[in-house]
């Protein structure tokens, strides 16, 4: 129906998936949930809303997921809360409020869930949109960071997708590591302040590293020459970084160093990467993490280490285009006469409890129109029943794809259909 017809439409930036799409998506989310737990991540589900200091304080009052895009209201309890704009803040708040960092580690868990954030609508951007993720607490080995790459990687290679790796340290927030950086990186900016677009100079004094995620083209320009955090990390970050790096040359996944990646998240610490999709256009990182040791701290908790991922699967979805998907039902019942079309539900629920997919019509159609319809269903067979057929205790089964047909004895149709 047209939105003139009843006035309503989905909101702005969010959509309605529908068959066949919804189905190639479930079938995505399925293969991610395999491919994840194959590593040992088990599925957590986290509320839809937490208290938004949760998101506040846990992503970060200088970044604009927190500063311009959160969906927050107070609830009839007079309580402020937010739609979740991520899921890592509130998985954190989960270990923590469920003590599971006191037990065994590293703490593996995987959500597939809707976040949202305010954001001007575009191709690849919605308001409400899906991720992907997985979350590792408890352990700050660089293996952990490559093994969670591992995992991205394996999954996009699966699906076909071809994915560019673009892999940062960030170092850590320490006057030996990002604070000496944070000088260097000011005094550069200060120096060049002139040329700065006007909202990021703003953003020296409360957050110079985010100017490189500037889409202002004068920023940009000032940025491409400005000293990288790579060049200032301490040598454990240094050495994390490098351990990283081998431990993903071993197994052979390609990534290409980016001094400039710094994430639009606070949290962070150490890693950050992305994987950009060839073809998306502007909206073109399919996913992307990273390391945030203070986190579990910033949210009122003892030092619990992290790194994790979130894809986005709207965007997956539009780089993969239409996926082949195997249909749901192999049977269709075709009745034709009154007794044949009340034998029709009866033979189809029969088949479906002996598992075998199975529709019928339901609209009162023509025998021609009933062949149609199996088509439609993406049957391969349709199971003919008619007077002559139920007289001699048979269907005449067709195969939809080569047309061939024979009759096939009632009581033996599951087993002929199910082989
Ligand atoms: P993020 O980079 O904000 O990171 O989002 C991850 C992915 O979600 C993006 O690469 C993109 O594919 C998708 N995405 C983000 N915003 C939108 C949008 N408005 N519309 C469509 N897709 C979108 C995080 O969310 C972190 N929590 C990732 C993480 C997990 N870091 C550590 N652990």
């Amino acid at each position: 129906m047209a939105p003139e017809e009843t006035g309503f439409s989905a909101p702005r930036g969010t959509r309605d998936l529908l068959p066949p799409a919804s189905s190639a998506w479930q079938k995505v989310i399925r293969y991610a949930q395999d491919s994840f737990s194959k590593a040992g991540y088990q599925p957590v589900e986290t509320p839809a809303f937490e208290q938004t200091e949760v998101f506040a304080r846990g992503v970060g009052a200088t970044s604009e997921v927190v500063t311009k895009q959160m969906y927050t209201f107070t609830d009839q309890g007079g309580r402020s809360l937010t739609l979740r704009p991520e899921a890592t803040a509130s998985v954190v708040r989960a270990v923590l409020e469920n003590n599971l960092h006191r037990g065994a580690l590293p703490v593996k868990l995987a959500y597939f869930g809707w976040m949202y954030r305010q954001e001007r609508p575009q191709k690849g951007r919605y308001r409400q949109f899906f991720q992907l993720g997985i979350e590792a607490l408890g352990a700050s080995a660089a293996t952990v960071d490559a093994e969670v790459i591992e995992v991205a990687d394996r999954f996009y290679k699966g699906l076909g997708l071809k994915t560019i790796l673009k892999l940062n340290s960030i170092g850590h927030p320490g006057e030996s590591c990002r604070g000496s950086y944070n000088d260097a990186l000011v005094a550069y900016l200060r120096e060049h302040e002139a040329s700065l677009a006007e909202e990021d100079r703003a953003r020296i004094a409360t957050n110079p590293l985010r100017t490189f995620d500037s889409k202002e083209s004068s920023t940009i320009a000032v940025m491409s020459e400005a000293p990288v955090i790579t060049d200032h990390l301490c040598s454990d970050c240094a050495e994390h970084f490098v351990t990283i790096r081998s431990a993903l040359d071993a197994v052979g996944i390609e990534y290409e160093l980016d001094p400039r990646l710094v994430r639009g998240l606070d949290y962070y610490t150490r890693t950050a990467f992305e994987f950009v999709a060839g073809d998306l256009g502007a909206q073109n990182a399919v996913g992307g993490g990273g390391r945030y040791d203070g986190l579990a701290e910033v949210l009122g908790g003892p030092p619990v280490p992290g790194i994790g991922f979130a894809l986005g699967l709207d965007r997956i979805m539009l780089a993969l285009g239409d996926i082949a998907l195997e249909p749901a039902v192999t049977a269709y019942v075709v009745a034709l006469g009154d007794e044949a079309i009340r034998e029709a539900f009866p033979l189809a629920t029969r088949l479906r409890r002996a598992g075998i997919g199975c529709e019928f019509d339901l609209m009162g159609r023509q025998m021609k129109g009933q062949m149609k319809d199996a088509v439609r269903s993406g049957a391969r067979f349709a199971v003919i029943i008619g007077e002559a057929e139920l007289e001699a205790g048979e269907a005449t089964v067709k195969d939809l794809a080569t047309g061939e047909q024979e009759r096939v004895a009632l009581d033996r149709l599951e087993e002929w259909l199910g082989a």
